[in-house]
């Protein structure tokens, strides 16, 4: 780093830093590759690690890591614009045809580094955009070569928004449910312990005390609070596990509670949960309250369902994405979660509807972007495949689970509507398959 001239090019911050950052990644000669392939570009760098005789220089496939390099030249600052620009360039390469495997992107210039996680179609970051100096580079490197070592398996995802009634536990039972049939070990969260309404809807018992145990005693896991939720139907037997809401978290008052439970302890129960589930969803209550913040806290990204003509819920969904969640990522040290688009969920939409909620959400997004003091970028949020390409047909698409009886009705039969109808698991689905699965 200090042999680095201060507006050295891309070729030499090639050259002189990344062959050690590598190596102290720990990763040899023979396990990178210049100029990976994607299948949607050239990354600088890819890497993994030799398995048996499949030698990643080699067989160039089923890459671990991307490493997008710039120049000192280029301020990767996180309030640049070409800091935004590389980050999306990284996203693009580990969404790409040849990097279904990946699942890390780093980007540098060797005066900034940060660390991103993937995790089937999601990208997440794993570390704050951080600048580098000969006083922290150690710390930094040995931090990144941790996280490369021991993934976590799970997605932890909040489902969230303040407004109520949006179908936000809805969509946690059904996508619990979909993930679980389509073979993933889920585990759900009623973090709404004021309606219980998670617990309820599929006939479960509450908990005591198990969960606010946990939260406040050092030693105390979660283990004793989860219950399993099992569907059997001829020989089919679906299983996923539910921490259910806990009686004892609504007998004191908030400020008595917040006085003994750290936004943080969630996030520390899930640590070992982690290695044990592919998804972990958690229902949040409809307010930016105690459970609330630890639920985004405990997440790696937000899931935030809106009504399309219910202008409040759009609102919330832009405080939650402009407000809430930047303060949680302030506070975390790997700087997530981040929100996921929004989708529509129930309502049924006509074409003039639909014209009057882009109307709305034009606006939201031109006051975001023109607020002197706090400029927002809402677009991403709102409008995915507008940002992906400006040529996309549908540049407003908005993903959509229609309004349906049999969805509602389910709620009475304590059995999650996946489970109960042909229509209804292939909105999951569709759902699961355009945010989440590769
Ligand atoms: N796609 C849908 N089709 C039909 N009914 C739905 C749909 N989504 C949700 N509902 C119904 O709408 C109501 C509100 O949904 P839900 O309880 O999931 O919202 P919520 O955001 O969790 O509410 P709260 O803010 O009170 O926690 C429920 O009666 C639910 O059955
Ligand atoms: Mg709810």
């Amino acid at each position: 780093m200090q042999s680095l001239p201060d507006q050295a090019q891309e070729s030499i911050v090639n050259e002189l830093f990344v062959p050690t950052l590598l190596k102290e990644l720990g990763f040899q000669f023979n396990e990178i590759n210049p100029q990976y392939n994607t299948g949607k570009g050239f990354v600088d760098k890819a890497a993994r690690k030799t398995i048996g005789d499949d030698i990643f220089i080699h067989t160039k496939s089923n890459p671990y890591l991307l490493v997008e390099l710039k120049g000192r030249n280029i301020n990767l600052s996180s309030d640049s614009a070409s800091y935004r620009d590389t980050v999306t360039q990284l996203n693009n390469y580990l969404l790409a045809p040849n990097c279904h495997a990946a699942q890390w992107g780093i980007i540098t210039n060797s005066c900034h580094i940060q660390l991103f996680r993937k995790h089937g179609k999601v990208i997440f970051p794993a570390t704050k955009c951080i600048s580098l100096n000969k006083e922290n580079i150690d710390k930094v490197i040995t931090l990144i070569r941790r996280k490369l070592k021991k993934p976590a398996k799970a997605l932890t995802i909040a489902v969230y928004n303040n407004k109520g009634g949006v179908g936000k536990t809805t969509t946690t039972v059904n996508i619990a449910g979909i993930l679980t049939y389509l073979g993933k070990k889920v585990l759900a969260i009623d973090f709404d312990p004021n309606q219980q309404d998670l617990t309820h809807s599929l006939g479960l018992p509450l908990n005591n005390d198990s969960v606010f145990k946990a939260l406040t005693e050092r030693d105390t896991t979660l283990q004793n609070a989860i219950h399993p939720y099992v569907f059997k139907s001829g020989t089919i037997v679906l299983k996923f596990d539910v921490v259910t809401a806990d009686l004892s978290l609504t007998e004191q008052p908030d400020h008595t509670l917040s006085s003994k439970i750290s936004v943080r302890n969630l996030y520390q129960k899930l640590e070992l949960l982690k290695q044990e589930y592919d998804y972990i969803l958690i229902d949040s209550p409809p307010n930016w309250k105690l459970f609330s913040k630890l639920s985004l806290y405990a997440a790696d990204v937000v899931l935030i369902p809106t009504k399309h003509n219910n202008l409040f819920s759009l609102e919330n969904a832009a405080t939650a994405i402009k407000k809430f969640i930047p303060e949680v990522q302030s506070a975390k040290p790997d700087g997530s979660p981040v929100a996921l688009p929004i989708f529509f969920n129930g309502e049924k939409i006509t074409p003039p509807k639909l014209k009057v909620a882009q109307n709305a959400i034009d606006n939201i997004i031109n006051i975001a972007a023109n607020t002197v003091k706090d400029k927002f970028d809402l677009l991403p949020y709102f409008y995915p495949e507008y940002t992906r390409s400006k040529h996309e047909k549908d540049p407003r698409h908005i993903h959509q689970i229609p309004s349906y009886a049999n969805i509602a009705d389910a709620t009475f039969l304590q059995i999650p509507a996946v489970y109960k109808d042909k229509i209804a698991n292939d909105y999951y689905k569709h759902l699961v398959k355009e945010y989440f699965l590769q």
